[in-house]
């Protein structure tokens, strides 16, 4: 609580500052809860790829919620580096978590709009920029409007290396982007249980969205998740 008081008042006071610039830290998100009011028979029946959302944000805990759900820690552990905190809610070949996720965010409450993120180790969110950043996402999206009536969206990106180096071809071509499904449907399933609609893109100029996101040489985009209120 102290952290995001702080964090917020840092938000406050520093306009649209670079992150980078700003020397702001982080925001620990609030804990997940681990038990929902739906079954997991119930939440699967309903899946489906939403593209019609509410005009309504979403909490701070709804998005402690999506995240931890897709990638959040649930056996602790504090090596090797590269479990980046411990098991996680989805399987990974050889433990080696190859995916980044980011929050791009433009109606969270308690959260300027910007891009952050996602450090499973400490459930936290590391601001990579502020600015509202939905219209340049849209149109790296090859011009998929619908996704700006979300409230943000969750961004994947791999650093392909870590499960290659290990293994190989086999790892780049497959195993990469299994991690990637496994942790994606557990955020449609998540939300499912939240009243929260997503769909996952895959069709995007992935040029035009690393230059947006000022996302690092070595991650690869692979999907973008817009996550919105659904309609009744
Ligand atoms: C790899 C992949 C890429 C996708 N890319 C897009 C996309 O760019 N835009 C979109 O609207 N839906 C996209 N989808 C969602 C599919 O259209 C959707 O899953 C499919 O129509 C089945 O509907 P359902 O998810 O509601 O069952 C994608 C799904 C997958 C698995």
């Amino acid at each position: 609580m102290k952290n995001l008081i702080y964090f917020m008042i840092i938000i406050l006071l520093s306009g649209s500052l670079h992150a980078q610039d700003s020397g702001i830290e982080s925001i620990l998100l609030p804990s997940p809860v681990f038990k929902g009011k739906v079954s997991i028979e119930e939440v699967l029946s309903k899946r489906r790829s939403v593209r019609h959302y509410e005009d309504n944000p979403l909490s701070i805990d709804d998005i402690s919620q999506l995240l931890w759900a897709a990638y959040g820690v649930t056996k602790s552990h504090d090596s090797p580096a590269f479990l980046r905190g411990g098991l996680k809610t989805a399987p990974s070949a050889g433990a080696l978590y190859p995916l980044e996720l980011y929050l791009i965010a433009w109606n969270i409450d308690q959260l300027k709009n910007g891009i952050y993120k996602y450090f499973p180790e400490d459930h936290s969110l590391k601001l990579v920029m502020f600015g509202d950043k939905r219209d340049g996402l849209s149109a790296a999206a090859l011009g998929q409007s619908w996704l700006k009536d979300a409230a943000g969206a969750i961004v994947y990106s791999a650093v392909f290396s870590r499960t290659s180096d290990k293994y190989g071809t086999r790892g780049e071509e497959r195993y990469v982007c299994m991690d990637l499904g496994h942790s994606a449907q557990n955020v449609y399933l998540q939300g499912v249980a939240l009243g929260i609609g997503t769909c996952a893109i895959g069709a995007f100029n992935d040029t035009e969205l690393k230059e947006l996101m000022n996302m690092p040489e070595d991650e690869t985009l692979l999907y973008i998740m817009p996550i919105g209120k659904m309609e009744e």
